[in-house]
């Protein structure tokens, strides 16, 4: 995979804080997440000009089943809708779709909205987004750990990773959460282990490319060490006696 030097090859966010864009608005919850879906097509765009390879995102959470019934059917709606009008547009763009998590619970059509998004992006090349959709970090790390047994296969963090529903990727660089919380809330538990965590207070419907490229500095920041020294990831000095 190439990317430009510097650039978070694979960025991950938690699209937190669309209710209460709506609701300061006095709103519908939904007119926040619709709001939700232009920021989520603004970002994709802003990812793909910056070179970023991989952009991962939580749509829907195992644990949003708990949410009332007409905010479910709304947003699997709202899926829906737009998977339907988005897909020129992501081809436009050179964006590969993966939907990522349990398709079971969802209705026909939502799953054959998901696959036929899949199938018309698969060509594409410049940018690949995961789209999590009733998924959960502990649901993945189960189905792996089932997925092995039922091979009869040994369970090690290779194996593990490898039947993993992110195995096409690589780990997230930068994990960035909008919205003020700060906590992971059961979104990619195994893959962010060594990733760098930004959290911004702005509610997602507000978080346009300006905030990315803070989000994108505040990791150029940070010291990736993987659990190494300071002095062990330091760029070597020039050798004086070849200088
Ligand atoms: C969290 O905000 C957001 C969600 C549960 C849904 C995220 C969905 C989108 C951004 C739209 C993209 C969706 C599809 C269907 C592709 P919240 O509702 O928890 O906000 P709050 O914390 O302010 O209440």
């Amino acid at each position: 995979m190439n990317f430009p030097a510097g650039v978070p090859r694979h960025i991950a966010i938690v699209m937190d804080g669309n209710g209460r864009w709506a609701k300061r608005r006095f709103l519908p919850r939904l007119a926040g997440h619709k709001q939700g879906v232009t920021a989520l097509r603004h970002c994709t765009q802003a990812c793909a000009e910056r070179g970023v390879a991989v952009l991962t995102v939580f749509a829907f959470s195992s644990e949003n089943w708990n949410r009332p019934n007409d905010e479910v059917s709304g947003l699997m709606d709202l899926l829906a809708l737009a998977l339907s009008r988005e897909v020129p547009q992501l081809c436009k763009d050179g964006v590969r779709v993966h939907f990522v998590g349990n398709r079971q619970a969802l209705s026909d059509k939502v799953r054959t909205g998901l696959e036929q998004a899949e199938a018309a992006t698969a060509h594409n090349t410049r940018l690949v987004l995961n789209v999590c959709f009733n998924y959960g970090g502990r649901w993945d790390i189960a189905q792996a750990a089932a997925a092995l047994a039922a091979r009869g296969e040994a369970i090690t963090e290779a194996s593990l990773s490898a039947a993993m529903a992110l195995a096409h990727v690589p780990d997230p660089d930068l994990l960035i959460r909008t919205g003020g919380e700060m906590r992971l809330s059961n979104f990619l538990l195994w893959q962010a282990a060594y990733s760098e965590l930004v959290f911004s207070d702005r509610l997602w419907p507000e978080f346009d490319a300006a905030a990315l490229d803070e989000a994108i500095a505040a990791y150029h920041a940070r010291e990736r060490r993987f659990g190494k020294t300071s002095e062990q990831i330091a760029p070597a000095q020039p050798d004086a006696a070849h200088a």
